[in-house]
């Protein structure tokens, strides 16, 4: 039985060794292992996973399989997992709790589970003593052997799992299913090397790897010819893009080139404070297609927590990034990450979470408790902090949040301006929804016919989380 178990300590290493770039192909005979079959990826997590899942499912339809209308009805499963917090982990095993009854009543399905979580040897273990009744079980390095992996699965009975803990390599080339026909995500770089202690994700997805710069051009030029008016560049830090490269360019000059191929938006994320340099600031000012919309992740006010949590950057000079970019690029919208409750918090270090939050009245925020990640060094720090005071601090963070989120959104009361069509709007089947350049989700009524344009509307309403309008 081949099995290919994830390791910790393999996870944890980086080296010098050169990043091996290697081509997309399926193999001939596995384009019809699933005629007539249908598959259904469920993603959690963040906007990586989302395009890994639009990786996996074009894969899936390049072997023969369709998409399902729902889980119920698939004949083959995927979790597309996120490993970030506690809170994720329980949800996707719920899941797999979900998945061993369909296969009792139905055995012939296959199940999965690829992502981040298949990447920690924690889970994987757990799998192999609980839920040994899935078939497969695959990494985030290697979703481009999926053809092989389900041929590998479908042809015994027994769980086939194939995880690598490497450095990763870059897979050019890959299909992808994209959910919009209007925005696409482009991946510039994969892994981290940060290493913030708290954080799970180096040890999920290797080291930071840059993709080559013409290798990311042609693809945003590619996705303007077909049409599409937004590019979102990937990655965990965009702003260290090439860092890892040696060479003499980096993520100012890769945001040029693509404003340069005149796509209508360009946007990225994330932007880890440490990198960003004064030339991207001004780049960002220079071209009226790169969104005016940062986000800035802060996670704590406090510079011993900072410290603790190895981010690099003091309250002082987050804010002075802040200060410059929001007199660089005026209209800039900057949104934010925060953790509550991290080992060692005070409420003195905490009210200096809520003093850069008062300065710097973020547009909006993601705010979490602190959740310990089996592996990383913060898991191991002294914690004495009681749950309940962790979940009060979040509440009085939040309504903090909630209060610069809503008067961010009343500057726009009235206001025209251009917001990028996308879908029919979940809460009103009349109205259709869209993003403006500084990333407010708005409501619009308009005729379906104006799917994918960018258009002018006039704000008449707004609220907390979003905004209505109608065509100006
Ligand atoms: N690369 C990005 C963050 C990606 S993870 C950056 O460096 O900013 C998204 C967010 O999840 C983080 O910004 C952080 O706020 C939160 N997060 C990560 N690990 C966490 C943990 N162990 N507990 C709670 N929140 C966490
Ligand atoms: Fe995690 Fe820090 Fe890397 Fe962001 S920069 S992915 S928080 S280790
Ligand atoms: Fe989650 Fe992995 Fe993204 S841990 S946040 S899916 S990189």
């Amino acid at each position: 039985m081949s099995m290919l178990m994830p390791h910790l300590d393999e996870a944890k290493k980086r080296t010098k060794k050169e990043v091996k770039i290697k081509k997309y192909e399926i193999p001939e005979n596995l384009k019809t292992l699933g005629t007539c079959k249908t598959y259904y990826v469920k993603t959690y997590g963040c906007q990586m996973n989302v395009h890994d899942s639009e990786n996996i499912k074009a894969i899936l339809e390049e072997m023969g399989f369709n998409e399902a209308l729902d889980m119920e009805s698939a004949d083959l499963i995927l979790l597309n997992t996120c490993a970030i917090r506690e809170n994720a982990h329980n949800k996707v095993f719920g899941m797999i709790g979900r998945l061993k009854h369909m296969k009792e009543e139905r055995p012939n399905i296959i199940t999965g589970v690829c992502g981040c979580m298949a990447q920690e040897e924690v889970v994987v273990n757990e799998i192999l003593d609980k839920y040994s009744f899935l078939d497969i079980v695959f990494g985030t390095h290697n979703i481009h052997e999926l053809p092989e992996i389900l041929n590998k699965a479908m042809h015994k009975n027994k769980i086939e799992v194939d995880v690598y803990s490497y450095e990763g390599d870059i897979i050019e080339d890959m299909p992808a299913k994209r959910d919009s026909k209007y925005k696409a995500f482009v991946n510039i770089m994969y892994g981290c090397d940060k290493f913030c202690t708290y954080c799970i994700v180096p040890y999920t997805r290797g080291k930071q790897r840059s993709r080559r710069f013409g290798d990311i051009i042609r693809e945003v030029k590619s996705l303007k010819d077909n049409g599409y008016k937004e590019v979102t560049l990937l990655g965990q830090n965009v702003n260290a893009y090439g860092k890892d490269l040696n060479l003499e360019y980096d993520m100012s000059d890769l945001l040029e080139e693509a404003a340069k191929t005149g796509i209508d938006r360009v946007r990225f994320v994330t932007s880890h404070p440490w990198d960003f340099t004064d030339k991207m600031i001004e780049v960002i000012s220079k071209y009226s297609n790169i969104m005016p919309y940062i986000h800035l992740p802060l996670q704590s006010g406090s510079d011993k927590i900072l410290k603790l949590m190895g981010r690099r950057y003091t309250k002082e000079s987050y804010l002075e990034l802040f200060n410059k970019i929001k007199k660089t690029v005026p209209n800039a919208s900057i949104t934010t990450d925060i953790i509550v409750g991290f080992p060692g918090e005070t409420e003195e270090d905490f009210e200096d979470t809520l003093d850069v939050v008062n300065t710097c009245k973020y547009d909006s925020a993601f705010t979490f408790i602190f959740s310990p990640r089996e592996g990383t060094p913060a898991a191991k720090m002294k914690d004495d902090t009681p749950l309940k005071v962790k979940e009060e601090r979040l509440h009085r963070l939040n309504e903090l949040v909630n209060k610069y989120a809503r008067e961010a959104n009343e500057k726009y009361l009235g206001k025209v301006v251009p917001v990028l069509l996308e879908n029919v709007s979940e809460k009103d089947g009349s109205m259709l929804a869209g993003y403006t350049d500084t990333m407010k989700l708005v409501n619009v009524k308009a005729p379906k016919e104006m799917l994918g344009k960018i258009v002018n509307v006039k704000i008449t309403d707004v609220k907390t989380w979003s905004m209505d309008a109608e065509i100006a």
